[in-house]
């Protein structure tokens, strides 16, 4: 553990260029998020929110300005060196979902945590417990094609968690899920971040962000919100709560 805040970006930009037009999708973001901080980035469509967290996690080469993970300076990493720093310390759940197409779903969950150096049964373990947290043991076996998409995307968080990474960032986990599987996602997040685990997480459901500490709302490649969600605000799904209390 580190008193470095998990993330600190500095005047964060991205443009794109699309055609030879510049499309600024990120313009001057200052962002700092503690460990151990749940935070929502809300917005509408267009407004850079999945720029931000491709940035954040190496995904995308930011324009200009600094990104710090967990007390290193990342902008300046080369794509192995991002590479290395996300097996050691970031998990990442994408809008579309980029399992590996030929191998099986628990082997998707635990490629990951053996190539960070866990043991095989250690491996097992947590993918065990991820799966069956989702609702997914039956599905282990399957192929991701043989997956639903809400399906689909209940294994890519599994598999974002299979490291118990020091960072979570996640671009819309629930955007195919029902309100029932929701709640399972729901629940892993907040049985895990009561663990510890520092979460950013980019949702247009009002439900989801409401069990963030923080929630963080851009408009045109800017932060135009940034605020500390009251406490009694917190509590979406009032039996979310106690369904991981009862699991304890
Ligand atoms: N590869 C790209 N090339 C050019 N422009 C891009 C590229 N990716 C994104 N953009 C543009 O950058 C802006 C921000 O896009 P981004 O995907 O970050 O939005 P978003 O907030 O995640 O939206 P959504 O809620 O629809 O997922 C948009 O105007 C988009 O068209
Ligand atoms: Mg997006």
């Amino acid at each position: 553990m580190t008193d470095a805040p998990a993330i600190k970006a500095i005047n964060l930009v991205k443009i794109y260029q699309s055609g030879g037009v510049p499309v600024p999708a990120v313009r001057g973001i200052d962002m700092r998020v503690e460990s151990g901080e749940f935070v929502a980035i809300m917005g509408p469509s267009g407004s850079g929110k999945s720029t931000l967290v491709h940035m954040l996690g190496g995904l995308d080469v930011r324009t200009s300005g600094e990104i710090w993970i967990d007390g290193t300076r990342a902008d300046t990493l080369s794509e192995s060196g991002w590479a290395l720093l996300r097996r050691q310390k970031v998990g990442f759940v994408f809008q579309f979902f980029n399992l590996v197409a030929n191998m099986t779903v628990a082997d998707n969950v635990e490629l990951p945590a053996l190539l960070g150096g866990v043991s095989p049964r250690q491996a097992r373990e947590r993918r065990e417990y991820l799966l069956g947290e989702l609702g997914l043991t039956e599905r282990a076996a399957a192929a991701p094609a043989q997956l639903s998409g809400g399906e689909q995307q209940r294994v890519a968080l599994a598999r974002a968690l299979a490291n118990q990474p020091r960072l979570l960032l996640a671009d819309e986990p629930t955007g195919n899920l029902d309100s029932r599987n929701t709640k399972d996602v729901l629940r892993l997040l907040s049985d895990v971040h009561r663990k510890g685990q520092t979460i950013v997480l980019v949702t247009h459901d009002a439900r989801v962000a409401s069990m963030a500490d923080r929630v963080v709302s851009l408009l045109d490649g800017q932060i135009v919100d940034d605020g500390a969600l009251p406490r009694t605000r917190r509590r979406p799904l009032g039996t979310v709560g106690d369904v991981v209390e009862l699991r304890g």
